[in-house]
C-alpha cells in the first residue's frame, strides 16, 4: 500500500502531523514511519514560548532544531507553532504583562521573540502560526496577557514583525471552533478581513478541527467556512485534526471517525486554497487527548503500535481519488 505522502504528492497537498520530539528521539520505529507517511511536520510543544524563551532574551532552539533537521533530512516541510498564545508561556512573561509599563515591556518582548524565532528558522519553516486562538467563543478578543497589556494592536504587530523576519513564510491565524457558523467564526472572519484590508501580512487561516466524538463533525459546514475565508484571499488549512472517542472504540465508532477524517480531507482537496492537512499527533501513543480528557482516546489515524486504523485507510482512499494538482 502506498504511504499517505506518496499518495498526496501528485495532488499538490501536504499531509502533516504534530510531532512529539521525545518519541522522535527515542523510538526509531516512530521516526521512520513518520518520515514515510507524512511530508510535513509541526512541533506539538517545542516551538512554544515556554520552551524557546524560558528566560527573557535567552533562547533555546535545541529541540526545535532537531525536528527541523529531521524534516530537512526527510524532505518534509515545517509548520511553526506558535508565536503568540495565551498558554504555555513562561512565568516571567505572565508577570511582565501586569503593572506599570506593561504595554511597553510586552511590546518589546513580543517583537524580540517573534523576530528571534522567525529569523532563526528563516527559509526552513514554510508556515507559521503567528497568532493562535486569540478569539474567545463569544467572538471577542480573549482578555489574555496580550490584550490586557497591549490592546488589540498586538495581533497586527506580530504579523508585521514575522513578515519582516521572513517575507517568504506564509503567516497564519490559527484557531478552533471556526469550522462551524457562529459568533466565533464570524469574529475571526471580521478580524482577518480587517487585517487584510489594512495590508497586514496574514496569509492563511488554520482550522484546528479537534473533534469531540465521531458524530460531532459536519464536513459541509467546514466546506462553507473554508470557502468564505478563502474569499478573503487567504490560504486555508486543516492544522490540528483529531477525533476523540470514548471506549469501547467499536468498529462503528472507528468507521465514523474514518468518515470524519475523509470528509475533512475531501473538503480540503475540493478547496483550491487548501494545500495543507495536518493531524494533531501521529499515533494514539503520542496524542494529547488521554492526558487532557480522561476517558477519551483513540483520536488519531494510526494506533500506538503504528498500525493504520480505518481512519488511515480512509485518508489513503481519499487521496487516491483526488484530482492531480493543476
Ligand atoms: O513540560 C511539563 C513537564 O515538565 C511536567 O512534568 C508535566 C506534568 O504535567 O507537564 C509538562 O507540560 C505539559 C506539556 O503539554 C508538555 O508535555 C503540560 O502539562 C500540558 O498541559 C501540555 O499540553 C499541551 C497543550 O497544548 C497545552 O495547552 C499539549 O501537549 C499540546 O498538544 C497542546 O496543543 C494545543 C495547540 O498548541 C494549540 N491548539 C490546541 C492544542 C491542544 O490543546
Amino acid at each position: 500500500m502506498p504511504t499517505l505522502r506518496q499518495l498526496a504528492g501528485p495532488t499538490g497537498l501536504r499531509i502533516g502531523a504534530a510531532v512529539d520530539v521525545n518519541a522522535l528521539a527515542t523510538d526509531p520505529g516512530y521516526a521512520s514511519a513518520l518520515g514515510a507517511e507524512y511530508d510535513m511536520v509541526t512541533p506539538d510543544n517545542t516551538m512554544k514560548w515556554v520552551t524557546t524563551e524560558p528566560r527573557p532574551g535567552r533562547f533555546d532552539f535545541a529541540a526545535a532544531d532537531r525536528l527541523v533537521q529531521f524534516a530537512h533530512t526527510n524532505g518534509m516541510l515545517v509548520r511553526g507553532h506558535n508565536l503568540v498564545w495565551f498558554e504555555q508561556n513562561p512565568a516571567w512573561l505572565d508577570q511582565a504583562a501586569t503593572g506599570p509599563g506593561a504595554a511597553g515591556r510586552m511590546q518589546a518582548a513580543l517583537r524580540r521573540h517573534v523576530t528571534a524565532l522567525v529569523s532563526h528558522f528563516r527559509g526552513r519553516v514554510a508556515q507559521w502560526d503567528v497568532v493562535n486562538e486569540a478569539v474567545g467563543d463569544d467572538g471577542s478578543l480573549r482578555p489574555d496577557l496580550w490584550l490586557q497589556s497591549m490592546g488589540p494592536a498586538y495581533v497586527a504587530l506580530a504579523f508585521e514583525w514575522a513578515h519582516a523576519a521572513d517575507p517568504a513564510a506564509t503567516l497564519f491565524y490559527n484557531d478552533y471552533g471556526i469550522e462551524e457558523p457562529g459568533a466565533k467564526s464570524d469574529a475571526v472572519y471580521s478580524l482577518l478581513a480587517g487585517l487584510r484590508a489594512r495590508g497586514v501580512p496574514v496569509g492563511g487561516v488554520g482550522f484546528e478541527l479537534h473533534v469531540t466524538g465521531p458524530d460531532a463533525f459536519d464536513p459541509a459546514a467546514l466546506r462553507q467556512q473554508m470557502a468564505r475565508f478563502a474569499g478573503l484571499g487567504l490560504q486555508v488549512a486543516v492544522t490540528e485534526m483529531d477525533v476523540r472517542m470514548r471506549p469501547p472504540f467499536s468498529s462503528a465508532q472507528l468507521d465514523q471517525q474514518a468518515a470524519d477524517y475523509a470528509g475533512a480531507l475531501e473538503a480540503c482537496e475540493d478547496q483550491p486554497s487548501c494545500k495543507t492537512f495536518v493531524t494533531w499527533g501521529f499515533t494514539d501513543g503520542d496524542s494529547w487527548i488521554p492526558g487532557t480528557f480522561p476517558g477519551y482516546g483513540d483520536a488519531l489515524p494510526f494506533d500506538a503500535r503504528l498500525r493504520p486504523k480505518p481512519a488511515a485507510y480512509a485518508l489513503q482512499a481519499t487521496l487516491m481519488s483526488a484530482p492531480p494538482a493543476s
